[in-house]
């Protein structure tokens, strides 16, 4: 098939430029703009990078029209229904679903890596108690650059794959520990016999004076939400990943930097801020109120975990989730959770409003998951701690199929500059 492509001309000067055009395997074709910086000098001006392709990416695929989010091309309903988070870590690392032994390897070398260097427990203590745990997180995290960096040469395959195993293992015990911090309790050491999802339950919860019973309902919540949570495109998070990495910087840097983007409420920090909003709400019959309040441009409020960049329909990580809010509430034995019923009905008299509608603003994958982490006993400020643990290995996919094309290249986006013309100094006894 004949090379598309697209015709640019500048009307002033008649001038023509000719765009080669790429396609994918599925979704948008991609303008390939180099022509029009060269033939006509000028840039193209995407603030918020939203008609923007950077990179060419194999992991994940979303159809924000139609609601849909494939990993490696399985639908997330499937991976969801089926799969573990283990399971789809392997997949979005390697590209394709482990057979059995490669699976269980998979299991067994992150089982193996989940302790910290003593030293890095140590930082703990330099926080004082009420630190956010996403500051400590990411703290840590780049303070791991510091121990492994003599194992770390980016373009050692193995060192990439020796360190998407350390970190995706040593996350939940990052994120424990510093939850353990914040309690003034002794830190739970992981335990090698349990899975990725139990063990976090214990070093979250276990204390030295009792056993501590994990209950199989909790980790099967956590797996699935860790599942939901694992990977999601070129996301602010992920972006701020791949563009830290591609400098060259020491992987666990540009982990820790994905942490950071990851923090703010607009991104994975709604989820704790759904939890505020919720409880700011606190009734049904004030939820007019707060509906009115999001749509009044004079007030800073939004309705937090509604609207997406991508989605313009349900995001279907949001329906999945408030699926599983009605089975895991029940299994706690919490078949009437407050929290749920109001979700559920600001979620129902949002969505009949014009407001919403025009604008396609929908649940997001943060506006349920917070009310299961809270079943589990889970402290809000830890809601994006949470997130981060399951974005790790999208991070880590993302950095190293960055890192491992050989056309890779620093990124360094260009700016409409609008501030002042070239001008002479002044000194200060002129001014
Ligand atoms: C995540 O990118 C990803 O994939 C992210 C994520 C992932 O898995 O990595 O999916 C995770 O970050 C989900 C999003 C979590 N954030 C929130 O729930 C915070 C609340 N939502 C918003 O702030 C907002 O919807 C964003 C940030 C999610 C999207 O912002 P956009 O794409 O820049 O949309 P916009 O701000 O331009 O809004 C378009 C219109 C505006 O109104 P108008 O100017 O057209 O009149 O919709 C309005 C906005 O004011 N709007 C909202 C709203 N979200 C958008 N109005 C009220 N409440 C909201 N939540």
């Amino acid at each position: 098939m004949a090379d598309k492509k697209f015709e640019l001309t500048d009307l002033a000067s008649g001038k023509k430029s000719l765009l080669p055009v790429k396609s994918g395997t599925i979704g948008p074709d991609v303008l390939d703009i180099a022509a029009i910086n060269r033939d006509h000098g000028v840039f193209t001006h995407d603030p918020g990078f939203g008609f923007t392709s950077a990179c060419e990416s194999r992991i994940t695929y979303i159809d924000g029209d139609a609601g849909v989010l494939l990993h490696r091309g399985y639908p997330i309903e499937q991976l969801a229904e089926k799969s573990s988070f283990m399971e789809v870590c392997y997949l979005l690392l390697n590209g394709e679903l482990p057979n059995r032994p490669d699976l269980e390897k998979f299991t067994n070398d992150i089982q193996h890596h989940t302790m910290l260097n003593e030293s890095l427990l140590r930082f703990y203590n330099g926080f004082h108690h009420n630190a956010h745990p996403m500051a400590m997180v990411s703290a840590v995290i780049a303070s791991m650059s510091a121990f492994y960096h003599d194992s770390m040469d980016i373009h050692n395959p193995r060192n990439r794959e020796i360190f998407a195993h350390r970190i995706i293992a040593k996350i939940p015990t990052i994120a424990a520990a510093a939850h353990k911090h914040s309690l003034g309790q002794p830190f739970v050491y992981p335990r090698n016999d349990l899975s990725y999802c139990a063990n976090m339950l214990n070093m979250f919860f276990a204390v030295p004076c009792e056993p501590y019973y994990i209950d199989p309902v909790a980790a099967e919540a956590l797996d699935l939400l860790f599942i939901l949570h694992a990977d999601h495109e070129q996301n602010a998070s992920t972006s701020t990943v791949r563009l830290a990495g591609s400098t060259g910087a020491n992987p666990y840097a540009a982990i820790s930097a994905g942490v950071a983007a990851l923090w703010g409420p607009a991104h994975g920090g709604a989820n704790e801020a759904v939890l505020s909003m919720l409880e700011q709400i606190g009734t049904v019959e004030n939820i007019p109120k707060y509906i009115a309040m999001a749509k009044d441009k004079n007030s800073h409020f939004r309705l937090m975990g509604f609207g997406h960049r991508v989605y313009k329909n349900f995001d279907p990580r949001a329906k999945i989730i408030r699926g599983a809010c009605h089975k895991v509430l029940e299994s706690l034995g919490q078949t009437s959770n407050p929290l749920f019923e109001l979700a559920l009905s600001l979620e129902e008299l949002a969505l009949k409003d014009d407001y919403f509608i025009e604008r396609k603003l929908y649940p997001n994958v943060d506006f349920y998951s917070g009310v299961i982490y809270s079943a589990l006993g889970i402290p809000r400020s830890m809601f994006t701690v949470m997130f981060a643990i399951a974005r790790t290995v999208g991070w880590v996919a993302h950095w190293q199929e960055m890192i491992s094309d050989p056309a890779m290249r620093i990124g360094r986006p260009r700016q409409l500059y609008t501030g002042s013309v070239k001008r002479d100094y002044v000194g200060v006894e002129k001014r």
